[in-house]
């Protein structure tokens, strides 16, 4: 059969191979982006030496929209969420939702389901809102705030409070304390001193949530802890307690890192982007006044272009730029073979900045999203900051929600300014070699009323 005919797959050993440059290691990012234009949606990475153990000799990449609908939809059941997750977070947390896989995570997806529907995400608004009063009640007053540490607090704050009934105040900052202590391990991940570090810190953290959990409030109608607490209590149900906790933990992890960096960059790039921000300010005006004042869903509803920019922020910085699968058995993909075992990294951000499929991807540029270009719509699976398919994130409309209302809150009291020499002009810069999230973000919040 002469080549042209020949649709054998090829071996592991043919896809194409990327090797990256020591001086491109802070911008995973654009070299990604650049190996998917060359190479194409797969290309494999060798392991660096220390990270072995942990996700084995090579890694696979896939980039684009129909590895995105591959992997997270039609071929799902090819690819390992517990082999993929529980390597990428070292082992940290107990058994959750990520790390299950098949017709054990349906089960446990089912009853954490409700909890997110809109009628509790009303309820959860409330608390929402009375966090975000608190937390940014004195930002008028300071010269800076470092936005990065105020979302840290503010989204920890907000899920703990508002998801799992945690208060008051003072213990859901000691929680947060305790989950900083466990993640911030400077041991070399599988050496005895780190699982050390991680079995101690664990076991405090894990005390810590068990007595929130003993005295928090009950709520009516039963909220998503309550609804687990049955489950596990039930002879016939599937949660135990390993889960339960795991659950807990996984939901203050998940749940507040990645809000937080959407929000972080939402403000920067509204703070520098100035016609956005007042434009995105008439309109919260505008929907505040048609109700009342009242900040409920449906305001929140008839604010799109706010959406749109926060989307925008998603999109150029998916705070999940990453999910990591392990491959389930030996699976082909665009001609050719993932071995069973190879740790798989679907990379979302890099699909977020192909030129194929957004129009000058590197632009912020909400109106992307907007009737008639609808970019998004164009390309399935295009749009990934959430994931997709089935599995797609749980707390995603949480998340919306809780970033929206920050951003209507603090429009409507404030101007976001930049700090100059402090903060970057363009806090989006794709030239940059270090192209990694600031490690602080500090802006002024002027007070309009
Ligand atoms: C801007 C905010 C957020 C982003 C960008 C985000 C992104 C994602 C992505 C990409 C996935 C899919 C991962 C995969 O396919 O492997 C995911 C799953 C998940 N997310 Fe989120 N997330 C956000 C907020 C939240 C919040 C607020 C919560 C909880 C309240 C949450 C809880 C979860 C959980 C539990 C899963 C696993 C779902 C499952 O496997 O069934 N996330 N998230």
């Amino acid at each position: 059969m002469d080549d042209y005919h020949d649709t054998t797959p090829h071996p592991f050993d043919a896809i194409p191979e990327i090797v990256v440059p020591q001086e491109e290691r802070r911008n995973p990012v654009a070299y990604l982006l650049r190996a998917a234009i060359e190479a194409g949606p797969i290309f494999r990475r060798k392991t660096p030496t220390r990270q072995v153990s942990r996700y084995g000799p090579w890694q696979v990449y896939l980039v684009g929209p129909e590895a995105n609908r591959f992997v997270l939809h039609t071929h799902r059941h090819l690819f390992s969420h517990r082999q993929g997750w529980k390597a990428f977070f070292g082992g940290v947390w107990n058994e959750n939702l990520l790390y299950l896989d098949g017709a054990e995570h349906a089960a446990h997806r089912k009853i954490m389901a409700p909890a997110f529907t809109p009628a509790c995400l009303s309820s959860y608004l409330d608390v929402m809102h009375r966090v975000i009063v608190r937390r940014a009640a004195d930002w008028g007053e300071r010269d800076a705030v470092e936005i990065r540490a105020a979302m840290r607090d503010f989204t920890f704050d907000v899920v703990a409070e508002a998801l799992l009934g945690f208060a008051p105040p003072e213990r859901v900052r000691a929680l947060h304390e305790a989950r900083n202590a466990l993640c911030r391990n400077h041991n070399a991940y599988g050496k005895a001193a780190y699982w050390r570090h991680v079995a101690a810190q664990r076991a405090h953290l894990n005390e810590m949530l068990t007595a929130a959990i003993a005295t928090r409030q009950q709520r009516n109608p039963p909220d998503l802890l309550a609804r687990m607490e049955a489950d596990r209590d039930d002879p016939a149900g599937v949660i135990d307690d390993e889960h339960f906790i795991g659950h807990v933990q996984v939901l203050l992890e998940a749940g507040h890192k990645t809000t937080m960096d959407t929000a972080t960059w939402v403000l920067g790039l509204l703070a520098t982007h100035p016609a956005e921000q007042e434009r995105a300010r008439a309109e919260v005006e505008t929907a505040l006044a048609a109700h009342n004042g009242a900040l409920t869903l449906e305001t929140l509803k008839a604010m799109p272009a706010l959406g749109r920019a926060i989307d925008e922020a998603g999109r150029l910085r998916p705070p999940v730029d990453t999910a990591p699968r392990g491959a389930l058995e030996d699976i082909t993909f665009a001609g050719y073979v993932i071995p069973k075992g190879t740790f798989v990294r679907l990379h979302l951000a890099a699909t977020h900045r192909l030129p194929t499929v957004f129009a000058d991807p590197t632009r912020f540029d909400p109106d992307r999203f907007a009737p008639p270009r609808e970019e998004q719509r164009r390309t399935p699976y295009a749009l990934v900051t959430f994931g997709g398919g089935p599995r797609i994130c749980i707390g995603m409309q949480f998340a919306q929600v809780e970033i929206k209302a920050l951003l209507a809150h603090l429009l409507h009291y404030f101007i976001i300014e930049p700090i100059s020499g402090q903060t970057p002009p363009n806090v989006y810069d794709p030239a940059d070699p270090d192209d990694s999230l600031p490690k602080g973000l500090p802006l002024r919040f002027v007070k309009r009323r």
